[in-house]
């Protein structure tokens, strides 16, 4: 019925479609291609609480492997808390409960005694602000590897240095001063080298939060090749607040709204012809 409701108003003048109107039901379901055959990750029933607030609501979705997934929707709605479930990164947050299930392979990742540092080297993390460590670029890169007893040798870990900066496109801008400090880069080669950072464990699924809101267009441009590059050989869910840049990257689309999950489709269908009238006000800009 409500639904209805807001189609007749939309059809008849979409600017005079106000915030309360597109108030997300309480029944919604998600609409579209939430599930794949083959799925590298599969979330069923995922609630997310902080204490008593529910910031995400019954999400059950789908990510293929080598696809890379984008997460789009109004600040506030639940992208990076529903990000952070996929590795346990919330486990980190005070106060954050969640519920469902989280698989990888078919493994639930909340199961007991599971160890999460591993988690997190196969479901590796690229954040807004790229977050060197204060080392060396060479021990940026290096440290994964050595605690994960990736390295066998020196020999190896030089080798597993240079090939993550190669896959992140940083290799020829760096190789000369490996061994000064990764904070002295530029802020695009910054984030260049948290993926390589995320690489150099040879995760399967990389997360990415919005990891190029704070570059410019010619860094982004890098990055944007880069994930296209990494998605022959990872999995890929980036959440970001650019239409452009989820249409340029991603096969399918995930639209959150209020904690719920209101529709997943190929990209291409999201931005040209969504399925749920949210979505659509969303990418025309009604609100957001
Ligand atoms: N640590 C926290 N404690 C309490 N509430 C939180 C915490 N982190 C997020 N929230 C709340 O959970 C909801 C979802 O927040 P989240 O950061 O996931 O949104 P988002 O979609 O990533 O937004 P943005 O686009 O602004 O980054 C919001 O209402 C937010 O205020
Ligand atoms: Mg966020």
């Amino acid at each position: 019925m409500k639904e209805a409701k807001v189609a007749a108003k939309t059809a008849k003048d979409p600017k005079s479609t106000s915030r309360q109107d597109l108030e997300v039901d309480k029944a919604q379901a998600t609409v579209g291609n939430r599930f794949c055959e083959n799925p590298k990750m599969s979330m069923r029933d995922v609630n997310v609480f902080y204490g008593e607030k529910q910031a995400i609501q019954d999400v059950s979705v789908d990510i293929a492997k080598n696809e890379v997934i984008a997460m789009i929707g109004p600040s506030g709605c639940g992208k990076s808390t529903f990000l952070r479930s996929l590795n346990r990164m919330n486990d980190t947050v005070d106060g954050c409960r969640v519920e469902g299930e989280v698989l990888l392979d078919g493994d639930n990742i909340y199961q007991q005694n599971l160890d999460v540092v591993e988690l997190r080297a196969r479901v590796g993390m690229v954040f807004q602000k790229p977050n060197p460590f204060p080392k060396s670029i060479f021990e940026n890169i290096a440290y994964g590897p050595k605690i994960h007893g990736l390295a066998d040798s020196r020999v190896d870990l030089d080798e597993i240095v240079e090939n993550s900066l190669k896959k992140a496109g940083l290799w020829e801008e760096v190789k000369e001063r490996l061994h000064q400090p990764g904070t002295g880069l530029s802020g695009g080669q910054q984030q260049r080298l948290c993926i390589a950072r995320a690489i150099a464990v040879s995760p399967e699924v990389i997360l990415m939060d919005e990891p190029c809101s704070a570059l410019d267009p010619i860094a982004t441009a890098r990055i944007e090749e880069l994930i296209e590059e990494l998605s022959q050989n990872f999995t890929i869910a980036i959440v970001t607040h650019s239409m452009q840049q989820a249409a340029r990257v991603s096969h399918r689309t995930a639209y959150f709204h209020l904690g719920k999950l209101i529709e997943v489709n190929p990209t291409e269908r999201v931005f040209t012809m969504p399925e749920n009238q949210l979505t659509e006000a969303y990418i025309t800009g009604r609100f957001g």
